[in-house]
């Protein structure tokens, strides 16, 4: 999951490359590098390290030329060094190419071999490496003709850019799987992983399609199909602007997201709520009222976050539009090969909408005849264009790697699907109109449970030098003590498990020690007594308690707080929308504790945020 920027026109490519890379940092950031050209000079810069390392190396020897590619990288093949960084340079002089890669060459040592037979000699560990020596093996003169030819040798994924002094005033673009838009400007072309690279220089985006390539110049750009065809473009508006991708004056991306929530739960509802029929619309579905009524089963298939969702997803089809739900995960589901029945529908759920193996089971889902919809938040994503029909979450951009403002808006249009399959089903209007109104007062109690914040910034302080941690939960709290957990290792690299809690007594009680804190989440609802018992099981043993429980819930406010050692308090919503409010203590307990312990919050290490290799 690297970024690739590139850049060709009248200005100076460089400021233009580091800029973008800046923006997309987000997707890799291990090591960093940029290529441009003068005429016949080939002028290559690349660095170990984040972004920032490149900028100064630039400083010290700047890269002039007006035509220009760059990358941050997610390393996958070889280690994060000066070396092993994007682009890679093959061939000698004019001959020269330079190649940066998004993806995996699944069949780069086969290939890697043939070349060494012939005496070409490589410098990185890389895949991509390979790509740029085929090239440059390849080169007569014509750079898109050695890349067609290239990529006909090629297995696995690619979005990928070359550049060469002979062609100097041409970028050749390409793409099999990874994410790649070509970004129209006046008598200025870029391209880019995603469109947020272009914040700031041009709104129009064309996205290219698997097996397209492209030549940029600075005055045109044409893109072919693999059988070299011309391809009619469609040129899209991306509304992103500078604004939504800054951290808004708060020290992070993540705190910022977190404290977006109530308007991102707003957003995500916009417009959507009927208040005359008692149920829910979505615009892009696409699902006529035969098949809603048709459809009998529900398979959620997703990744990480975006699973965790689908689990809370799970619960509320099964109470709303009391239809049976599978949630698979996705790299699972997609080799699995389940036996599905024909009148099952397959929602993928992505924030990025470029998760390889999210995009795979949505594809092989597809492949089967099955409704395959996808609940995004990236516009023209992959997945968003490639699913049958489906729902944008409206979050605006997403750059903490850690999913946090995603999640809730993942929940709250669940939540709004199943009263719309429901609706479709046994639920009655009036039923319909109390959850309209539930759903309608959540931005004001997502807002008053972020103010938990000192509250927890306190519990953090006092937890965060613990090296295991576990969080508990029970129905809809169960996939939020998995959230809450997978929260915490992503950012602070403390090991943490959550589990539904009545399962601790089968094993994971064995952990339970004074160093070992247990987070429980007891917020007033079916289930109390239940999770209180277990709690007490914990304290019987020792273990350190942090209870998340319900504002205004007296025998909580007695009973929780006479048990556990610290206790969080966030509003008192119906039991179906508790994820809402108190995955908003657990976020920012992630946050305040990776914070404590010096961890790079925003970018945790071997990790990237969209994930578009399998
Ligand atoms: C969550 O904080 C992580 N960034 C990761 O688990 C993420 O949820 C997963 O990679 C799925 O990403 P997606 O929602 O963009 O498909």
């Amino acid at each position: 999951m690297c970024g690739i920027v590139g850049y060709v026109g009248p200005r100076e490519a460089e400021p233009i490359l580091v800029d973008g890379l800046r923006r997309l940092e987000y997707r890799g950031y291990d090591s960093a590098g940029l290529a441009t050209l003068t005429g016949d000079r080939l002028h290559l810069r690349k660095r170990a390290g984040r972004v920032g390392e490149l900028t100064s190396f630039l400083q010290e020897q700047p890269a002039p030329g007006c035509v220009g590619i760059s990358h941050t990288r997610w390393a996958t093949h070889g280690a994060a060094t000066d070396t092993n960084a994007h682009p890679h340079v093959a061939g000698t002089g004019a001959n020269q190419v330079a190649v940066v890669h998004n993806g995996v060459i699944e069949n780069y040592s086969g290939l890697k071999r043939q070349l060494e037979a012939e005496g070409i000699v490589f410098h990185s560990q890389t895949d991509t490496e390979v790509v740029a020596q085929l090239i440059a093996y390849h080169m007569d003169g014509d750079l898109l003709a050695a890349v067609r030819k290239v990529l006909k040798l090629l297995k696995g994924t690619y979005g990928l850019a070359a550049v060469s002094p002979q062609n100097p005033d041409q970028i050749v673009g390409a793409r099999l799987g990874s994410p790649l838009v070509v970004g129209v400007g006046e008598g200025e072309h870029f391209l880019a992983s995603d469109p947020s690279a272009l914040i700031g220089y041009t709104q129009k985006v064309v996205y290219l399609q698997d097996r397209e390539l492209c030549v940029l110049t600075g005055e045109d750009f044409h893109v072919y199909d693999d059988a070299e065809a011309r391809v009619t473009t469609n040129v899209q508006n991306f509304d992103w602007d500078v604004g939504d991708s800054d951290k808004g004056g708060f020290p992070h991306h993540m705190l910022k997201e977190i404290f977006e929530q109530p308007e991102t739960v707003a957003a995500a509802m916009r417009g959507r709520l009927d208040e005359s029929d008692q149920t829910a619309h979505f615009g892009g579905l696409n699902l006529d009222p035969q098949q809603l009524r048709q459809a009998e089963r529900v398979i959620l298939t997703a990744c990480g976050t975006s699973y965790h969702a689908g689990i809370v997803g799970e619960y509320l089809f099964e109470e709303f539009a009391r239809m049976p739900v599978e949630v698979e995960y996705a790299s699972e589901f997609r080799y699995r090969n389940p036996p599905i029945d024909r009148n099952t529908i397959v929602i993928a759920i992505t924030q990025s909408g470029e998760t390889a193996d999210t995009l795979a089971a949505l594809r092989e889902s597809k492949r089967k005849g099955h409704r395959a919809l996808a609940i995004c938040n990236v516009v023209g994503s992959t997945i968003a264009r490639e699913a049958d029909g489906g729902v944008y979450l409206h979050a605006g951009p997403e750059v903490g790697v850690a999913s946090t403002k995603a999640f809730t808006s993942q929940v709250t249009v669940l939540a709004m699907l199943a009263l719309f399959f429901g609706r479709a089903r046994h639920l009655s209007s009036l039923q319909g109109g109390r959850m309209i109104e539930e759903l309608q007062a959540l931005p004001d109690a997502v807002a008053r449970a972020l103010r938990c914040n000192d509250d927890v910034r306190r519990i953090a302080e006092k937890y965060h030098t613990a090296t295991t941690m576990l969080f508990m939960g029970r129905q809809y709290m169960y996939p939020v003590a998995l959230e809450g957990a997978l929260k915490l290792k992503e950012i602070s690299y403390i090991h943490a498990e959550g589990y539904p809690a009545a399962e601790m007594k089968h094993g994971p009680i064995a952990l339970v020690d004074t160093d070992t804190p247990s987070i429980f989440l007891t917020p007033r609802g079916s289930v109390f007594d239940k999770v209180m018992s277990n709690l007490e099981e914990v304290k019987a043993r020792g273990g350190p308690v942090i209870a998340i429980a319900s504002e205004g819930d007296p025998r909580a406010a007695d009973y929780v707080s006479s048990r556990a050692d610290e206790v969080v308090f966030v509003p008192d919503v119906p039991e179906y929308l508790q994820p809402l409010v108190t995955a908003i203590p657990l976020q920012l307990f992630a946050y305040h504790t990776a914070l404590l312990r010096g961890c790079d919050v925003d970018k945790p290490r071997n990790l990237a945020k969209s994930v578009t290799v399998e």
